[in-house]
């Protein structure tokens, strides 16, 4: 039975940079024998002009049967003026949520021909391979009660709960170990359990499913903010870092700019595992529609490649083909050819086209 995926490009440079996953596809298809159930969908502003939401019932279907949702981006000027509701990112939250996707990974990995893109020393960033695993659904983003409240003196108050269960903390770090596995065996869990309640659960319940399930791994546990800090003085140090919604949100955008460059960057958003063990599953590219540079072809295409190469290793179990993009990314970088966004001093400006070409043949 084929792997079921389904391609959200959305707006923007979406569709631009998703041509380039579709030359990927078919290379696979033609020369390796691996072939996709792939359909397509629409998402964000193009689905709003189509049929007056952000997404359909029946795409959100398509996703929810699929094995794997790759997405482009969504957004733009055109649909900033309607109502929250029926914004283009509406569809992106929806897809989230109804996917229930619980864990979001952002790896932080710098290529050796874009040590210097760091805003830190090349001796301390080269080499550089971390992925930070962010919870998505809890946590104080979500806790309840929240609210602002009107006092008896007519001051206010602005609430918000920190609230994390067992089950919740015990699957974000079933879902680390496991990534570990396939890593450096390697994981750092930050919190704050100097001071919060759920950070002292936090450390209880990820030392517990390391002791009982994963004691293979090598656990260290950090404060959140040694943790931000030890990003940036010795980032190396880490391999997997598990971490709650609010720390993970800032840490995976701090760990995001230790390599310097937007258009480089995947994710991963994950959910539960079914019965069969398959895991729900939604890739994209960290960057967003970028509507500064639509439709002039000189999008990046390497984040939403290095999203659909994570898509191939951990929904589709193709490590050797997730390799190979990996090696032919660094290939081409090597090679000097460079999009206007990653730009440097003698290097070759190509187009968007032209990097999907270049990576097809590395
Ligand atoms: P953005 O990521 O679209 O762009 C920020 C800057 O980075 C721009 O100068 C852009 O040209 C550049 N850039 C981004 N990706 C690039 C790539 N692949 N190659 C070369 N340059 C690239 O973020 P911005 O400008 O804040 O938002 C633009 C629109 O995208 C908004 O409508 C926003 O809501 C939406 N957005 C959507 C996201 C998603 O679909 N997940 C995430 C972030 C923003
Ligand atoms: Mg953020």
């Amino acid at each position: 039975d084929k792997k079921n995926l389904l391609v959200l490009a959305g707006d923007g440079i979406g569709a631009e940079v998703m041509a380039e996953v579709w030359r990927l596809i078919d290379w696979l298809d033609r020369r390796r024998g691996i072939s996709f159930a792939v359909s397509e969908g629409l998402v964000g502003g193009v689905s709003i002009d189509a049929h007056g939401v952000p997404i359909t019932d029946a795409t959100m279907a398509q996703a929810l049967a699929a094995d794997a949702v790759l997405l482009g981006a969504v957004g733009g000027p055109k649909w900033e003026t309607l109502p929250f509701e029926v914004r283009p990112e509406r569809g992106l939250l929806r897809l989230r949520k109804d996917l229930e996707l619980f864990a979001n990974l952002r790896p932080a990995v710098v290529f050796d021909a874009l040590v210097d893109a760091s805003p830190l020393k090349a001796e301390i960033i080269r080499g550089l391979d971390i992925m930070i695993v962010r919870e998505l659904t809890g946590g104080v983003y979500f806790g309840q009660p929240r609210g602002i409240e009107t006092l008896a003196d007519g001051s206010r108050r602005g609430v918000n709960t920190q609230v994390y269960t067992t089950e919740e903390i015990r699957r974000i770090a079933r879902v680390a170990f496991d990534l570990a596995r396939k890593r450096q065996n390697r994981v750092c869990s930050a919190e704050k359990a100097n001071v919060m309640e759920s950070g002292v659960l936090w450390r209880e319940e990820v030392q517990w499913v390391h002791d009982n399930e994963y004691p293979d791994i090598d656990l260290s546990h950090m404060y959140a903010d040694n943790c931000a800090m030890q990003l940036v003085r010795n980032p190396g140090q880490f391999d997997v870092i598990v971490t709650d919604n609010l720390f993970g949100d800032i840490l995976s955008d701090e760990a995001a700019m230790l390599t310097g460059s937007l258009g480089m960057l995947p994710s991963a958003s994950l959910g539960a595992a079914d019965v069969s063990g398959r895991r729900r599953a939604l890739y994209e590219p960290v960057h967003g529609s970028a509507p500064d540079i639509a439709g002039k072809g000189i999008a990046n295409p390497l984040a939403v490649l290095l999203s659909f190469g994570m898509c191939l290793r951990y929904s589709f179990d193709l490590k050797a083909e997730a390799d190979l993009l990996d090696r032919a990314v660094n290939g081409v970088l090597d090679g000097g050819l460079r999009t206007a966004d990653i730009m440097q001093q003698g290097k070759a400006r190509i187009s968007t086209g032209v990097m999907g070409e270049a990576i097809i043949r590395e």
